[in-house]
């Protein structure tokens, strides 16, 4: 029972004035996100806690049940007091699963943009642990960073088209120049990761690296991925269920 929680940061000042890329700081509204997003996270941690606490105690019993049941219940000295140990031996697992609890653990990754370890500055940190993470960095767009989207179609009318066309693998010009195919190839030790570790997280990121992401988690084909609408100040939440992800979605409301 752990849950990926994905969000972009708060509202940047390039965000504002509709510019592409770069490392601008936070706006008084990403600021303002930044510190909902931690009250949400407490609360969410929380109710999770309870959950989990409330799963180990059904998983001790059932284990402590059957350990119990399977010691011979008949009347002879010998039995009755194997049935005592077995009851103890129980009670020390169950007193020992409680303790150790399935992982209510949580962390919080940004990229290395100021803008998302901004937005993750509100979190305690006695109680998460936030990792910045240098492959969660927004797509690079090379020869176009800072730039809003009617400069580069104005400046560079060839390759506005081009990405129109094929925007997953269309390579930004300029040295470091990304896809969303290489964006792909650099989240891959990202999602190893994610795939490895029991306890829940909350991934603070940027639009193309949510899209990637979330298609990841939620099968989303990549014809469709560059495109989602992906806005600021949703929350996606990807569940684990038996056959796949389940996805539950928040907004803020300012
Ligand atoms: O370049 C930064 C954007 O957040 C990514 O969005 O791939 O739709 O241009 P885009």
């Amino acid at each position: 029972p752990r849950v990926i929680y994905i969000t972009r940061h708060g509202e940047s000042e390039d965000n504002a004035a509709g510019r592409i890329g770069g490392d601008a700081s936070l706006s008084p509204s990403g600021v303002a996100y930044a510190k909902a997003l931690s009250r949400f996270i407490d609360r969410r941690r929380l109710e999770f806690a309870v959950e989990v606490e409330e799963y180990n105690r059904q998983l001790a019993q059932s284990i402590c049940s059957s350990t119990a049941s399977s010691t011979p219940g008949a009347c002879s000295e010998a039995e009755s007091s194997a049935s005592h140990s077995g009851a103890a031996d129980a009670l020390r697992l169950e007193q020992s699963l409680l303790r150790r609890r399935v992982h209510p653990g949580f962390e919080v990754w940004t990229s290395m943009l100021k803008r998302t370890m901004e937005t993750a500055e509100y979190f305690d940190p006695q109680i998460y642990r936030v990792k910045n993470i240098k492959s969660l960095n927004e797509i690079y767009a090379g020869k176009c960073e800072g730039m809003t989207y009617q400069e580069i179609a104005r400046q560079y009318p060839d390759e506005y088209e081009a990405r129109q066309l094929d925007k997953f693998y269309y390579r930004y010009p300029g040295i470091g120049g990304e896809s969303y195919a290489d964006v792909v190839l650099r989240l891959q030790q990202v999602i190893v990761e994610l795939e490895r570790i029991r306890h829940s997280v909350l991934l603070v990121t940027h639009r193309a690296m949510a899209r990637t992401l979330l298609a990841y988690f939620m099968d989303i084909p990549t014809t469709h991925m560059p495109d989602m609408e992906l806005p600021l100040g949703y929350i996606y939440a990807c569940e684990p269920r038996p056959f796949g992800n389940h996805l539950r979605v928040w907004r803020y409301i300012p």
